[in-house]
């Protein structure tokens, strides 16, 4: 099942920063369809693992498998290209562009009207253009943000520019979305919204790897739970049984060794 369609699986992934093991060794599976949250504590190594899965860093050892296929050694785009997408911890939306040119820009890079198409003429890409708009139209409305689309996405407030990104990683079409605590900075309704969200994209198929700090968003949403702690699995399996796991309590409290 995990080397089928949306599935993927990390074994003995390790990273090192100089002489700072950030991951020792870390495998867990993401089944096809479901919601895996990657928890623990500041430093665990949370987005270290997904710098990793997405290509942004090498990692020392270890192997990464989407759908069957090892992703070792790829370039971002490479795997973006094969369906993985991810948001980035720190909001990443072009400030100065509209709400609705940020979506379009994520639609463009899954574009298929190329140079061709501008030299035998414009109507191909004007036909391409139009199927954008109305995408862009759609993705933003899934967020909730329709009421926003003209705005310059900078003057929206934090939680509704983390929607944007949000918009703009949907038109990629992934088929893996990871996304790095998309709610940090938001208020109890804006992570309603987005646990509400999150569960939707999921219906729509995609497998989603979630890191959040929010105990209450990730107990709700997620199948299952994986805890980090100093770059290790400590704990993994269905929310109610990780919580109660003393390992995790331990390693919240602070009090481990
Ligand atoms: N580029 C880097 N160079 C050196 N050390 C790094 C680098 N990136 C991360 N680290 C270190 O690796 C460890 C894991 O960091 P990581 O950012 O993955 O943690 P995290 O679980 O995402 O934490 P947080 O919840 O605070 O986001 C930390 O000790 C961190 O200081
Ligand atoms: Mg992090």
């Amino acid at each position: 099942m995990i080397d089928q369609a949306g599935g993927l699986a990390v074994s003995d992934l390790a990273v090192r920063f100089g002489g700072v093991s950030a991951l020792g060794g870390v495998s867990f599976e993401v089944r096809p369809g479901t919601i895996t949250s990657v928890i623990g504590p500041n430093g665990a190594g949370k987005t270290t693992a997904f710098n990793a899965i997405t290509g942004y860093l090498r990692p020392t050892r270890g192997e990464i498998v989407w759908e069957g296929a090892a992703l070792t050694g790829l370039r971002p785009s490479a795997i973006a290209a094969r369906g993985i997408v991810r948001t980035f911890q720190k909001t990443s939306v072009f400030p100065s562009l509209s709400v609705t040119d940020n979506v379009l820009v994520g639609l463009h890079l899954r574009g298929t009207a190329g140079f061709l198409d501008v030299l035998l003429g414009r109507r191909r890409l004007a036909v391409e253009e139009a199927a954008l708009a109305r995408d862009a139209d759609a993705l933003i409305d899934f967020v909730g943000l329709g009421h926003r689309r003209r705005e310059t996405a900078s003057a929206l407030p934090y939680g509704e520019q983390r929607l944007v990104e949000l918009a703009v990683a949907l038109a990629a079409r992934p088929r893996l979305l990871l996304l790095d605590e998309p709610g940090a900075g938001m208020s109890g309704a804006e992570k309603a919204v987005v646990s509400g969200l999150i569960r939707k994209i999921r219906e729509q198929g995609v497998t989603v790897l979630l890191v959040e700090h929010d105990m209450r968003l990730v107990m709700g949403v997620s199948d299952t739970v994986i805890v980090l702690n100093h770059g290790r699995v400590i704990a993994e399996g269905a929310p109610a049984a990780v919580q109660a796991h003393p390992e995790v309590i331990r390693a919240y409290l602070g009090t481990a060794g």
